[in-house]
């Protein structure tokens, strides 16, 4: 099940938002002036109970249609600004804001491809997605709407409350009296909103963990016939959702009862109050009319303030999701702090090739007081020299493979290539002396031939290369050769054709270095055979380290190690270990490829 990798930290709204500023200060000006524009045409909406003071006491009152057409004519302009200004304002935000948006998912994604592999085994894939998706599109969306108009609503409500006091200041108390309630209401919304609204955008994520990994395992869900109990497992998250959805309703109905409906019994009560001053001759008609219309005029900039706040707080909740990607600690491409310690220079201790000095390893989200994976592990892989290595499953051989690349950092001991510390290389050095193959061989994609060069290589010749050692020749065969797509929206290639290709891409940079997780395992025995026919060329020149399951992989290599306890048992060759160590004769007998290969 999905879960939430890190708790909210609790931080107020407008510093949550703040962080937001270096994204917005490209397209400050802008949006300064959108605000502004904004102001100005709320403000002539409030000129509008103005003008009908002036024609209830002027032409109304003296019956003369001349002035009262002129004061029509007046109120569709002042209208039709209005309405231009705010058309205005959303042309002129409307293209830095995308911009905005396509920035930090940029950033987002620059980010993600940086983070070290043991972030992204912690994070769920949805809660990535989601943050990548619906958070940003909320972010544009408080950056459009909600952040000028708070603004802009706070202006106009100060305006209006004035204009309201200057034309019959007993009158504009009585309208005051609601603010303290409603400001209250307010604070209180504020605080019960945000938990909830930080509830639902996980939920989101979690959601969305479950329909990728849907979409992805459709096979076995569809093999299994697990169609159902999926289903009631999305539909019992969709429901979680549903039910924080209606929280968040409720909070939000709360909130705008009490916004909309104190501030209306008020309005009601200043007419009351107007209506008997008129009566009296205290109060001109025409200022009742235009203080009752600019309370009117409020109403909207008054109502509004409740999903405003609304906005805002998921627009906060969408910022501290976003950062908490963002503020994970990427891998340092440049050479780490280690070595650089020890003086100038980088530390050679004169051993070439591959070697491992008491490496020892535990992931970071192990259980308090467990064993690590693995533990002092020696091993000498000499130059031009290829290592096998041997293991129950789940004993650590990928564990030990992903250390080289720097996949996951040693938490004991250290790695050299060539005498130098790994750590002492800049990743980008690092990852281009040493070549990969996993288990699960990754296609992208992309074109046959693109997928292969991903490993490094120049051309039409390397690729040739690489494919004839990967006995992947199939790929010329296929409808466009090289040039096919394959990968998710290409055509499906089977599993031994995809891990082919994912050798192809190991080998065809002409790495120094070469780690080949299981390469050959889901190939017939002929394939196999050829394969290593052709690896062996490539082998007598590069420093391999090769994790094998089957002795005709194992005889690929010039010697074997057999890894056990998460410690390096046994070192030598096939037939030195199969004669004396009875671990490692068990693990190779029992494959049936073994048999066959013990006959030869
Ligand atoms: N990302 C991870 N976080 C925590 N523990 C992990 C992680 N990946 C693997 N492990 C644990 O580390 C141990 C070694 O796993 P590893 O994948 O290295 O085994 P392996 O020797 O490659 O097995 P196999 O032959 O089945 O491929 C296992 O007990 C596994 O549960
Ligand atoms: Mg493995």
């Amino acid at each position: 099940m999905p879960t939430t990798p890190s708790p909210p930290e609790s931080r107020s709204a407008v510093r949550t938002l703040l962080r937001l500023w270096p994204y917005v200060r490209p397209v400050r000006a802008r949006l300064f002036s959108a605000a502004f524009i904004a102001i100005l045409a709320s403000c002539i909406g409030l000129v509008i109970p103005l003008v009908l003071k002036w024609m209830v006491d002027g032409p109304i009152a003296d019956r003369d249609p001349a002035g009262v057409w002129l004061g029509a004519l007046y109120l569709l302009l002042l209208g039709l600004a209005e309405a231009l200004l705010f058309g205005f304002r959303r042309w002129l935000v409307a293209r830095p804001l995308s911009h905005v948006e396509a920035e930090m998912r940029a950033d987002l994604y620059r980010r993600l491809q940086r983070l070290p592999v043991a972030f992204h085994d912690r994070w769920p894939s949805g809660q990535l997605l989601s943050r990548a998706t619906t958070d940003l599109m909320l972010l544009r969306m408080f950056l459009a709407f909600p952040l000028t108009f708070l603004l802009v609503n706070g202006v106009t409500i100060l305006v209006g409350v004035i204009i309201m006091l200057v034309q019959d200041w007993a009158l504009g108390l009585v309208i005051l009296v609601p603010a303290v309630p409603v400001l209250i209401t307010c604070v209180v919304f504020e605080k019960r909103y945000s938990g909830a609204a930080r509830r639902a955008q996980d939920q989101v994520g979690d959601l969305t963990t479950v329909v990728e990994e849907s979409v992805l395992g459709i096979r076995i869900i569809k093999g299994f016939g697990r169609h159902r109990s999926q289903a009631m497992a999305f539909r019992k998250l969709s429901g979680d959702l549903r039910g924080t959805e209606l929280h968040k309703a409720r909070l939000l109905a709360t909130i705008l009862g009490v916004i909309v409906t104190l501030p209306e019994l008020a309005i009601g009560a200043a007419l009351v109050l107007g209506a008997v001053q008129v009566a009296d001759g205290s109060l001109s008609a025409g200022t009742l009319v235009a203080f009752l219309s600019t309370a009117l005029a409020l109403r909207w900039p008054v109502d509004s303030i409740g999903f405003l706040l609304a906005m805002s707080q998921e627009a906060a909740t969408a910022t501290e999701r976003y950062f908490e990607v963002m503020d994970a600690e990427p891998e340092s491409p440049a050479p780490g702090p280690r070595p650089a310690a020890d003086g100038g220079g980088r530390p050679r201790d004169g051993e070439g090739g591959l070697v491992f000095h008491s490496v020892g390893f535990r992931y970071p989200d192990a259980p308090e007081g467990s064993a690590p994976v693995l533990h002092g592990i020696d091993l000498h892989i000499r130059p031009g020299e290829s290592l096998a290595l041997v293991g129950a499953t789940g004993s650590g051989k990928t564990t030990l493979t992903a250390l080289v690349p720097r996949l996951h950092e040693v938490t004991e001991g250290r790695i050299t290539l060539d005498g130098t510390d790994i750590t002492a290389m800049s990743l980008e050095e690092l990852r281009s002396r040493v070549a990969v193959a996993f288990e699960e061989p990754t296609l992208f994609s992309a074109t046959v031939g693109e997928n292969v060069l991903m490993g490094g290589g120049t051309g039409e010749e390397d690729l040739a290369r690489a494919l004839a050692v990967a006995q992947a020749d199939f790929a010329h065969a296929l409808p466009r050769g090289t040039d096919t797509q394959v990968g998710e929206q290409g055509l499906s290639l089977s599993g031994g054709q995809r891990q082919r290709l994912a050798l192809a891409r190991a080998v065809v940079g002409r790495p120094d270095f070469l780690v080949l997780d299981d390469p050959l395992s889901a190939l017939d025995v002929h394939t196999e055979a050829a394969v290593e026919a052709a690896l062996r060329r490539v082998l007598a020149d590069t420093t391999a380290l090769i994790v094998a399951h089957r002795p005709s992989t194992v005889l690929l290599a010039d010697r074997v190690a057999l890894l056990s306890g998460g410690r390096i048992t046994a070192v030598g060759t096939h037939h030195e270990l199969l004669r004396g160590n009875p671990e490692y004769a068990h693990l190779m007998s029992g494959a049936p490829a073994g048999e066959q290969e013990d006959q030869r």
